[in-house]
């Protein structure tokens, strides 16, 4: 049981994963890509704006095209560290593909993990697909464990904590570690000291990150002033940067090759015929508003070792 007592902020920050989730949700139900288990997790939704479920799609298209390369590179025992997981569904959507991955880690605050563990529970669809042959899944210290799945609770910002929670990680597997739209809500000195730890705890790894960036500008002012009214602090410098700066933060922190696209070049890095799909599943009079959107977040890949060197957007 988790009885800390949260704080405005971190209140603030955890039902960030709520409108995560139920954008989702909004955008499997209109058909930009399908999701069996999103439902789960967001049960009734209102409509999005055209150019957010747009954005959404870019994002998990992108991140998809990471993941596919990189799990392409390895064999079964690799692994995934998802940081700030919130009610992401990657797990379950990887176990219906052919390509396995040995042994998946989900970090978030205890206050979500432990309602994502609750959900996971009470729903068989979810469940079957985490059990241990023997049909088990064990609960310790409020963490939820199977053979080759984990949930965990931890503070993203409290290094200790992290690497404890990491445990049940090998450091010699080819690891990725996925942080989509979570840097954002650490402090810099948290963020590069837990990125620069990654870096030396996996020499077989990929960092992939989803976060804003290019924040300088008038429209980066009013995306940081939208998250201060609901209670988050502004962004960290590292989010001002643009892609290219953004990466080469990251060779700062110890990830010996970094690249970072905006999501107007992951959106049209997409293949022509899905995109051609999205744009007809409903109108977007304005289309620089998702430009404007697009070119405010970014897809980093970082590497720690020459394995995923070749990793690109048109790989
Ligand atoms: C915008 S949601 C994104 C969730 C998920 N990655 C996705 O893209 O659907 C941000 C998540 O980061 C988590 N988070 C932010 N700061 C954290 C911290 N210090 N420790 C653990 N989790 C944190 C929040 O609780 C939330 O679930």
């Amino acid at each position: 049981m988790d009885n800390r007592i949260w704080s405005a902020e971190e209140e603030a920050i955890i039902a960030t994963n709520t409108e995560a989730t139920e954008c989702k949700r909004c955008a499997v139900e209109l058909g930009y890509w399908k999701d069996d288990y999103i439902g789960y997790f967001a049960k009734h939704v209102d409509r999005k704006a055209p150019e957010i479920n747009r954005g959404y799609y870019a994002r998990v298209k992108g991140v998809e095209m990471f993941i596919h390369q990189f799990l392409e590179r390895c064999d079964t025992k690799c692994q995934i560290i998802n940081l700030g997981c919130g009610f992401d569904t990657l797990y379950w959507r990887l176990k219906d593909t052919t390509q396995a991955v040995g042994n998946f880690i989900e970090l978030d605050f205890p206050a979500v993990t432990a309602k994502k563990a609750h959900i996971i529970k009470r729903n068989k669809a979810l469940l079957e697909k985490i059990c241990n042959e023997d049909g088990e899944v064990v609960i310790r210290e409020g963490d939820l464990h199977s053979d080759g799945y984990h949930l965990v609770g931890c503070d993203l910002r409290c290094l200790t904590d992290v690497k404890r929670k990491l445990s049940v990680a090998a450091a010699g597997a080819p690891t990725l570690v996925l942080a989509e739209c979570v840097l954002v809500y650490l402090r810099s000195d948290a963020a590069d000291a837990l990125l620069r730890h990654l870096a030396a705890a996996f020499p077989r790894c990929v960092l992939l990150t989803y976060e804003q960036c290019s924040l300088d500008d008038k429209f980066g002012e009013v995306m940081a002033r939208n998250l201060r009214g609901r209670g988050v602090a502004a962004p960290g410098r590292s989010h001002a940067l643009g892609p290219a700066d953004g990466a080469a933060r990251l060779q700062t922190l110890g990830w010996g090759r970094a690249r970072a696209w905006d999501m107007v070049a992951v959106w049209r890095a997409l293949p022509d015929e899905d995109r051609a799909r999205v744009e007809r599943l409903e109108m977007l009079d304005e289309r620089e508003l998702l430009t404007q959107l697009n070119s405010h977040y970014a897809l980093a890949v970082a590497t720690t070792c020459d394995l995923f060197a070749d990793m690109d957007l048109n790989a």
